[in-house]
């Protein structure tokens, strides 16, 4: 089966929505490990019930992002990873971890990139007042945000939205495209050529 890692920091509503799909749909995907930098964080406990393994650390702790990244691509190499699906994880990485990596981890951001990168995307797009905003998933690269693009869904903005609505419309629209990126990869459909992105049509027997 496909074996994914998924690498979160905070509540884990998309990790979640992850696990619920995998359930659900009775894929042959299986989420061998968690990577949590935020060792309280409320993503752990669902793993716990998940019954997933998590390795849980804390960046201080080590001399340079380098060490502790090293220390992940042990884990996952351990449990023979292939896909890294960073589901806010709120951390750079780096080379150590892009180069085994490239093309096999993804990211799920809250805005349509190339606009609002960074911090509280959703914030700043409410707050810079723009009509649509949305949702991107992209391969991971060693900038911010910045890797080949593999989907994008648009989100409109009401004028009567509060950000509150608009973190919950936004919210909803991750819940159902990650899982959706995800079978896309694990049926070997996306195809990565430089910045391009192609994804092949389903396979109908
Ligand atoms: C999600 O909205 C995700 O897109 C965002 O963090 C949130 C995590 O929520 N990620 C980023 O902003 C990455 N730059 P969750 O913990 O409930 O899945």
């Amino acid at each position: 089966s496909f074996r994914i890692a998924v690498f979160a920091s905070g509540s884990g509503s998309n990790f979640q929505a992850i696990i619920d799909h995998i359930q659900e749909k009775k894929l042959d995907l299986s989420i061998e490990l968690l990577v949590c930098d935020k060792p309280g964080a409320k993503v752990i406990e669902r793993a716990e019930i998940a019954n997933i393994p998590v390795f849980a650390f804390r960046p201080k702790e080590y001399v340079s992002r380098e060490a502790y990244e090293q220390e992940i691509v042990k884990e996952l190499q351990k449990k023979q990873i292939d896909l890294i699906v960073l589901a806010g994880y709120m951390r750079l990485v780096t080379d150590t971890l892009v180069k085994p990596y490239y093309g096999k981890m993804i990211n799920i951001h809250p805005s349509l990139l190339p606009s609002f990168p960074g911090l509280d995307a959703i914030g700043q797009a409410y707050e810079y007042g723009v009509k649509v905003t949305g949702v991107t998933v992209h391969f991971v690269d060693n900038g911010m945000d910045t890797g080949p693009i593999i989907n994008q869904e648009s989100v409109i903005i009401e004028e009567s939205d509060t950000l509150e609505q608009l973190e919950n419309n936004i919210h909803k629209v991750e819940h159902r495209i990650y899982s959706e990126v995800i079978d896309w990869i694990a049926e070997g459909r996306v195809q990565l050529q430089d910045r391009k992105v192609n994804v092949l049509p389903q396979k109908v027997n």
